[in-house]
């Protein structure tokens, strides 16, 4: 066992736990000042990576003698003080966009000069462009670059990474993003969740030698419906699925249909809805089941309540938001009604070239009216729950994985200084996975 000390503030998140995820306020944050915890070492089996106890250090010999007692074995005990202002969990970035190659810096100057996100992907622009960008790229090159931004996203305290497929539009193209991620999940210190994206827009061509987009869409949706579902299940290449509904990309009843087929599958189902135009596909996935439902920007007033009756997590994107100077989501009512919030980054090259958490926080705070404390729970246990993860990671509290933030601050000033990442270390599974 490991036992981490000299903590003045050690944020547990116990409320939010007991709460899942709704309507967190401070006391949830279950604060332990002068704390300490317990992490299972490799001869504690089970318990290897994981949080075995937390409290007050005036308390922690009892805690040892009683852990030592159950487990009946006489494990070593080595002491980590951390001599910090405080320890949080990590954070987990639940909605990214992480493998593509290129960027779209034009395309941000044409919208500076009016252009809209619309116009530009009328021309062949916006996702198809990244398309060409990430099928001409090697593996390799793909491998690096999303290990590089991996590795941003460690140094900001973030362990748990969603990472969508999306910029092959084609079976072939797909797979081969989707092996990337699987090989970032090999080589990376970090916990990642891979999602199928195939349906994020309607591909340039297809392997028919269509050519009109109509009928490019139509072959390239019979190919996800009839091939690419089974094969990337049988491959164990998604461990969860996606769909960008909205006008000109995919339908809200191609949306029922794909979670249909992916529920047959045995897959969970989360979607990009609601983003540019209200398409109702938020409420009416989260009634069907969808893990989360991303954007929720254009949601109604009965949505956001029938939404809040849901077990699904409303992941909210202001980062995007920002950048497409679009309104931002009802994160106010959503929380209030009872509704589950998460924050993510939605990291891409076009409408979110943005890996800043802090960021996020900041626009969340200030133009959504959250909470810091929601802010925290929204990028932690919230975002953990949206991927499926609620009771592994995203709290400090036995029997979650000891994914946790060493402060150099006060956590009280998270979310306030945009860029401002007070993180000295990031743990994952109990390991150091930043340098010293
Ligand atoms: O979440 N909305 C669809 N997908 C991304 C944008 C992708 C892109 O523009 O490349 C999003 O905002
Ligand atoms: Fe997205």
């Amino acid at each position: 066992m490991t036992v981490y000390t000299h903590i003045d503030e050690l944020i547990t998140l116990a409320g939010v736990v007991v709460k899942d995820g709704r309507r967190p306020s401070e006391d949830d944050l279950g604060i332990i000042r002068n704390g300490a915890m317990i992490v299972g070492d490799k001869q504690d089996g089970a318990d290897f990576g994981k949080v075995m106890w937390v409290g007050p250090r005036s308390q922690f010999s009892k805690a040892i003698k009683s852990l030592r007692q159950t487990s009946k074995r006489k494990t070593q005990l080595h002491e980590i003080r951390l001599n910090a202002p405080a320890v949080l969990p990590a954070f987990a970035d639940c909605h990214t966009h992480l493998v593509f190659a290129g960027d779209r810096a034009h395309e941000f100057e044409l919208r500076n000069q009016g252009a809209t996100y619309q116009q530009i992907a009328a021309r062949g622009g916006g996702i198809r462009y990244t398309v060409q960008q990430t099928r001409t790229a090697t593996t390799k090159q793909l491998l690096e670059l999303a290990s590089n931004r991996l590795r941003r996203l460690q140094a900001q305290g973030v362990t748990t990474v969603e990472i969508k497929s999306g910029y092959g539009l084609s079976e072939r193209d797909e797979i081969r993003i989707l092996e990337v991620i699987k090989k970032l999940k090999e080589s990376s210190e970090s916990r990642i969740v891979a999602t199928y994206l195939g349906p994020h827009a309607v591909p340039p061509d297809t392997a028919s030698g269509a050519s009109d987009s109509r009928s490019v869409k139509a072959a390239y949706w019979c190919e996800i419906m009839t091939s690419t579902l089974q094969k990337i299940k049988s491959k164990g290449l998604a461990d969860r699925v996606d769909i960008f509904v909205e006008e000109n990309y995919y339908t809200l009843d191609e949306a029922r249909e794909y979670l249909t087929r992916a529920r047959e599958l045995g897959i969970a189902v989360t979607v990009h809805a609601d983003q540019l135009t209200r398409t109702g596909a938020s409420l009416e996935l989260a009634k069907m089941g969808a893990q989360s439902v991303d954007h929720c920007v254009q949601i109604s007033e009965t949505d956001i309540q029938a939404l809040a009756r849901t077990d699904t997590v409303c992941v909210l994107l202001p980062a995007s938001d920002f950048y497409l100077k679009m309104k931002y989501p009802p994160a106010r009512a959503l929380i209030d009604a009872g509704a589950r919030v998460a924050l993510a980054s939605d990291y891409n090259p076009g409408t979110s070239p943005t890996l800043d958490l802090s960021f996020v926080g900041v626009l969340a705070r200030l133009e959504m009216r959250m909470s810091q404390v929601e802010v925290l729970a929204a990028l932690t246990y919230n975002s953990a729950r949206a991927l499926g993860l609620a009771n592994e990671t995203g709290a400090l509290q036995p029997g979650f994985s000891a994914d946790f933030v060493v402060l150099g601050d006060n956590w009280r000033r998270l979310f306030y200084e945009i860029g401002h990442h007070p993180v000295q270390a990031t743990y994952c599974h109990g390991r150091r996975i930043t340098r010293p």
